[in-house]
Order: structure tokens, then sequence, then C-alpha cells
């Protein structure tokens, strides 16, 4: 269903790999609700070639960026106004990497050069692609920067190895630069801690079977699928939550504030 709730709204959306990645979901729903964008991605990523497919389906264009490299980030922004003929008024994050975790390393055992890295492509990067955007003024008022982050930031999840780290940085990172961007701009930045999702970046964690089937059982309403994942993301680009800012925005069908439900207790409760 569509609601015309980002009529005339322009925006740039990091990190569609695929049609299962969150960012792919969102950019199709952004593009139902009149809003229009750029799509970008890391060179690497590009060379899968599947985001074409959905620039093509909804009419954008593609700008590739590294989103550690400043160089590109700033290449980045300019093509966009220049593109979308003028500022922007909604930015989604939806980037996420360790090297930790694709190799297999422990958490108790991580290579130092690729906790930097992950670090820079997870967390740092949001922060360079607000400061480039603040600084080149490319915000218009009342816009929406929104990245995706996950539960590990402020509890326990052994697999989640130093992505945990990654994101609790994150989060503060929204709150800090949100701190700014509102006060000088009315630029809202929040963060959207997701359910675990089937995707590319998701199933890389260890145990990730387990890991969705666990939150299923103990979230009331069941996990939040990608789709769902959009569609809160498109009501966070839109006017009816202005003042909507500095958040971590829990959107995980009830699993932040469990304890324990039913179904999980009865894998435990003897006869
Ligand atoms: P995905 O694998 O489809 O997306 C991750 C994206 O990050 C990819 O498009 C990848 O190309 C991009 N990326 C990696 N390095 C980059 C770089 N240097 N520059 C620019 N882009 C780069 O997976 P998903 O799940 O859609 O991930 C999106 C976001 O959602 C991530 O921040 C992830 O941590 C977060 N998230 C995912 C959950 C899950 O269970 N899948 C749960 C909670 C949050």
């Amino acid at each position: 269903m569509s609601y015309n709730l980002l009529k005339g709204k322009k925006g740039i959306i990091f990190g569609a790999l695929d049609e299962n990645s969150i960012a792919w979901k969102t950019a199709e729903r952004v593009h139902e609700e009149g809003g229009t964008f750029v799509l970008t991605n890391a060179p690497v990523a590009m060379r899968m070639g599947q985001i074409n497919q959905l620039a093509e389906k909804t009419g954008s264009q593609i700008i590739p960026a590294d989103a550690t490299s400043v160089e590109d980030l700033e290449n980045l922004v300019e093509k966009s106004m220049e593109i979308l003929g003028g500022k922007i008024d909604f930015v989604l994050h939806s980037i996420g990497m360790s090297i930790n975790v694709r190799k297999g390393n422990h958490y108790t055992n991580q290579n130092y050069d690729w906790t930097q890295k992950g670090t820079d492509v997870s967390a740092n990067s949001f922060h360079k692609v607000m400061q480039t955007l603040y600084q080149k003024d490319a915000m218009n008022e009342w816009g929406s920067i929104v990245a995706l982050t996950y539960m590990a930031a402020q509890r326990v999840f052994p697999d989640y190895n130093d992505m945990a780290d990654n994101k609790a940085l994150l989060e503060s990172i929204a709150r800090s630069f949100g701190y700014f961007f509102g006060r000088d701009k009315k630029v809202r930045v929040n963060t959207i801690s997701q359910s675990p999702t089937p995707t590319t970046a998701g199933s890389g964690v260890k145990g990730f079977d387990g890991f969705i089937s666990y939150a299923e059982k103990m979230s009331p309403l069941g996990n939040a699928t990608a789709l769902d994942c959009a569609n809160y993301t498109i009501t966070m680009f839109s006017d009816l939550t202005r003042k909507v800012t500095l958040q971590n925005l829990f959107h995980d069908g009830g699993f932040s504030n469990m304890g324990v439900s039913d179904a999980v207790m009865e894998t435990f409760t003897r006869e």
C-alpha cells in the first residue's frame, strides 16, 4: 500500500547489495511512496551487478562510493545534489562488515587490523557520511538520517563478535552528531535497531539460524522482516516524525523488552 508519504523528497540510500538487503527493500518502498534517490555502494559490491536492476526499477542513478573514503563521499554528495536537483531530505546508512566475523576469528582472538577496518566501515563511516553532508550544507531543514543497528550494542550476544562494539559506537555517533545536526540544520538523526534478518551481512554471523529462531520465539510479534524495517524507515523519513531525534529505536517485535517467553520456557520445562 502506498500513502505518498515521501512525495517530492530526495535522498541517498547506502547498502543495497541484493534483493535481501534491508536497503534494497527500503529503496523499493521509498520509490512507491514517491521519493527519489541516488543508490550507492562500495565499488567492490557493484561488481556483482545486481544493484543495476534496482536502479532500473526505481528510476535511480548509482554512484559508487567506499563509505570509508571522505573523497568518495564528497563526490557522492555533490553528484547526488546535481542529479536530484537540490538538497537532500533523507539518508539511509545500511552498512556493516566485520572481517573478524567473516574469517571466523573469535572475539577473544581478534586481528586488530581487521577490527579497525570493521569499525571504520561499520561505525566511523556514519560519522564521515554525516560530516560530509553537514560541511557541504547538503541537507534540507527537517531532513532525516537513519542508520541500522542491532541490540548487541546493549546486551551480550557472544557470536556477534566485534560488530557489537561497532554498533555501540555507531549509536553513539548518531546521538553526538545528531545534536549538532539538530541544533544547526534542523535535521534529525536516529538509529533503528532491527531484528535478526536473513541477508548477506546477517547470515555471516556464526549460528545465525539459531539466533533468528530464538528471537522469533522470544518476540510477542515475531521478528521484524526486512520489509517491515523498510516500512518503519519510511515513517522516519516522512514529515510525520519531525521531532524524533537522537533515538535508538527498537524495531524487533518486542524482543528488547522480553525476559523470557512461554515458547522459550517450553524448551526448558520438564514434564
Ligand atoms: P547486506 O549485506 O545486504 O548490506 C550490507 C551492505 O554494506 C552491503 O551492501 C555492503 O556492500 C555494504 N558495505 C560494506 N562495506 C562497505 C563500504 N566500505 N562502503 C559502502 N558500503 C559498504 O546486509 P543487511 O543485513 O541489509 O545490512 C544492512 C545494515 O543492517 C547493516 O548495518 C547491518 O549491520 C544492519 N543490521 C542487520 C541485521 C541482520 O540481521 N541482517 C540486524 C540488525 C541490523
